[in-house]
């Protein structure tokens, strides 16, 4: 009995000390590409599951119309479709690569129609921590995340106008005339050429 509570408070001691050695030791994985520890993603996505369920707003998604649906979109293509990825062609552009990945969100490995739209709206408007996913509160109106929010849990049922949208390319070639304005090569001027148009 002596040696059996001995051992339990050694273990209890040892083990949480040899996991910050590890930690401290340089070897832990830090990097994009390193493996994942173990239950490193198990644990961060029921966390997450867990904080937004407790808050995000509710809101059904048959309160959307079909023009809101369509403003998400042109939203998404000029906002979220460099990580997050749009549909067919225009997906043909390199991306730099994140721990954890961008999920693609409107193709069914990373569809997020089975979530509430207010969890997606959740998601926009405060970002996922730790994460490459930033929090767009600042940048977008509420209204605008709702109708991204009510693009995404239809990813799976869109109609032919908003799937044109999306497989419009994210970063089209800057036109001959329009780095002739500019008086450069394309990608010399930054400013002019590559702001966004809200
Ligand atoms: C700079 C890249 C980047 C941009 C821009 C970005 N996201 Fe993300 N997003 C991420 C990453 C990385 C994750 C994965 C986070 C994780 O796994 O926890 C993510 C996660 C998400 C999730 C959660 C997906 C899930 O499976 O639960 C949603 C929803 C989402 N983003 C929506 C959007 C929307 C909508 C936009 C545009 C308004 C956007 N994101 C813009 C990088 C980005």
């Amino acid at each position: 009995m002596r040696k059996f509570l001995i051992g339990l408070i050694v273990g209890l001691i040892a083990f949480p000390l040899m996991a910050v050695a590890f930690l401290l030791s340089g070897y832990a994985p830090v990097g994009v590409t390193d493996h994942p520890l173990p239950l490193e993603r198990y644990i961060a996505a029921e966390v997450l599951e867990k904080g937004i369920e407790r808050r995000a707003p509710t809101r059904e998604l048959s309160s959307f119309s079909a023009a809101q649906i369509a403003a998400g979109a042109k939203s998404y293509h000029e906002v979220c479709g460099g990580c997050h990825g749009l549909l067919g062609e225009a997906n043909n552009f390199p991306e730099p690569k994140m721990y954890p990945p961008p999920p693609k969100l409107l193709t069914p490995d990373g569809y997020v129609t089975d979530d509430p739209v207010g969890a997606t709206f959740w998601t926009i408007k405060n970002g996922i921590r730790m994460t490459g996913m930033p929090s767009f509160g600042g940048v977008l109106q509420d209204d605008q995340m709702w109708q991204i929010a009510a693009l995404l849990a239809s990813a799976d049922k869109l109609p032919s106008d908003v799937t044109d949208v999306l497989k419009q390319p994210v970063f089209p070639p800057a036109s001959p005339s329009a780095s002739e304005k500019a008086g450069s090569a394309p990608g010399a001027k930054p400013e002019g050429q590559a702001t966004p148009k809200h």
